[in-house]
């Protein structure tokens, strides 16, 4: 037994199997280690400021299916760079690092396990090379961390936009609309891409493969003709026409969260269709719906799985790591090899084919 107390930080948007992952690192570290476990609160902000709560086999009962994080969380809060507005409306900006890695000290950690996706691990990187043993465990619903096969959150996330699509599928048809479901995913086309394959998309417009507006009517125009006069399109909301760029909004949020935030290219591209179609057009943007509630089984696993390899490379004192799933093993990789770097769609991916050769129009196929 070689650890005594360790501390589990949840960064960044949530994401349906964060309390999967609590659950399993706190159990593992109890019954394997006997160690004490202190939850962060709110990611790193928690740690600049000591908010922390010990977790116990008790107080993570009945966790596993909940969704969201009970430790809460944030994205923003960079401890490097933090934000706040002051008191003349000016915008002050901050390194707390010292302070936090003072308040990791006074805790008396032998670990922190960093549960997030590319923002998160990479602040969790730069804590390592300042000297705090750190493990980094990934999530996000839009799959894109490298080495990794799949981030939970993703599955469940899938599932929720392929339930949305075939519930816009019976509508649509019942109203020979064009019905455009708008998923997450920022600049990565992962979940469009699964969600729309399962869901039987039509046409699944992804931020890899800008889209020919042309391409996108010939298909809906080639579905009237043949007697089938609705389409529905799965469209990422990251993705944008050729030559032009993705539909940014809510700016004024930037000022704190210091990133762009997506979201709009569906009412955008419904503006577009009805202009040359005489179709109604409908947009449905599912947002936060695919971030939150039961984690699917696949999830659950994952995050259980990832936690409890976690401790064991904790004990074994293996720092400056993140775990990560290599079908069928979960292995370690070097926070390193990540560096901030984002996992989108490779064009030859055989989703892509696979898309292609059954008929689906990614916006770039006449028909
Ligand atoms: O990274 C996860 C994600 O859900 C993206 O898919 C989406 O663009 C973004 O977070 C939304 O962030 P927020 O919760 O700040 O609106």
């Amino acid at each position: 037994m070689s650890l005594k107390r360790v501390g589990i930080i949840t960064g960044g948007g949530d994401c349906s199997g964060l309390n999967a992952v609590i659950r399993a690192v706190v159990r593992a570290a109890i019954i394997q280690e006997g160690a004490k476990v202190i939850g962060i609160e709110t990611g790193f902000e928690g740690l600049i400021f000591n908010r922390t709560q010990e977790l116990t086999i008790r107080s993570t009962r009945d966790i596993l299916t909940l969704g969201g994080t009970i430790l809460g969380t944030t994205n923003k809060g960079d401890p490097f760079s933090y934000r706040e507005i002051g008191a003349d409306g000016s915008m002050v900006i901050h390194d707390y690092s010292e302070k936090a890695i003072d308040v990791f000290n006074a805790l008396d950690l032998d670990c922190l396990f960093v549960v997030g996706g590319e923002g998160t691990l990479e602040l969790g990187y730069k804590f390592y090379r300042r000297g705090v043993p750190v493990i980094g465990i990934p999530k996000t619903i839009d799959n894109d961390l490298h080495k990794t096969d799949y981030t939970f959150g993703f599955q469940t996330a899938v599932q929720v936009a392929c339930d949305a699509l075939d519930r816009l599928h019976t509508t649509g048809k019942s109203h020979q609309r064009v019905m455009i479901l708008e998923v997450m995913g920022r600049n990565a086309g992962w979940i469009a891409l699964e969600a729309g394959i399962a869901g039987g998309a039509h046409i699944i417009l992804i931020p890899e493969i800008p889209y020919n507006l042309e391409y996108v009517l010939n298909k809906i125009r080639f579905r009237e003709r043949g007697g089938s006069p609705f389409s529905i399109i799965m469209l990422a909301e990251g993705a944008s026409e050729e030559g032009g760029s993705a539909v940014v909004t809510e700016a004024a949020e930037t000022r704190l969260q210091g990133v762009e935030k997506l979201g709009g290219v569906g009412f955008y591209l419904a503006e577009q269709i009805t202009k040359h179609i005489d179709l109604e057009v409908r947009c449905t943007v599912l947002g936060h719906i695919q971030r939150g509630g039961s984690p699917c089984s696949f999830d659950r696993t994952l995050g259980t799985r990832l936690g409890a390899y976690a401790v064991e490379a904790a004990a074994n004192h293996e720092f400056g790591i993140m775990v990560a799933l290599k079908t069928p093993d979960i292995i370690s990789v070097p926070l390193a090899k990540l560096a901030g770097k984002v996992r989108t769609i490779p064009q030859d991916h055989q989703l892509i084919r696979t898309a292609e050769s059954i008929g689906i129009n990614l916006g770039r196929d006449r028909y």
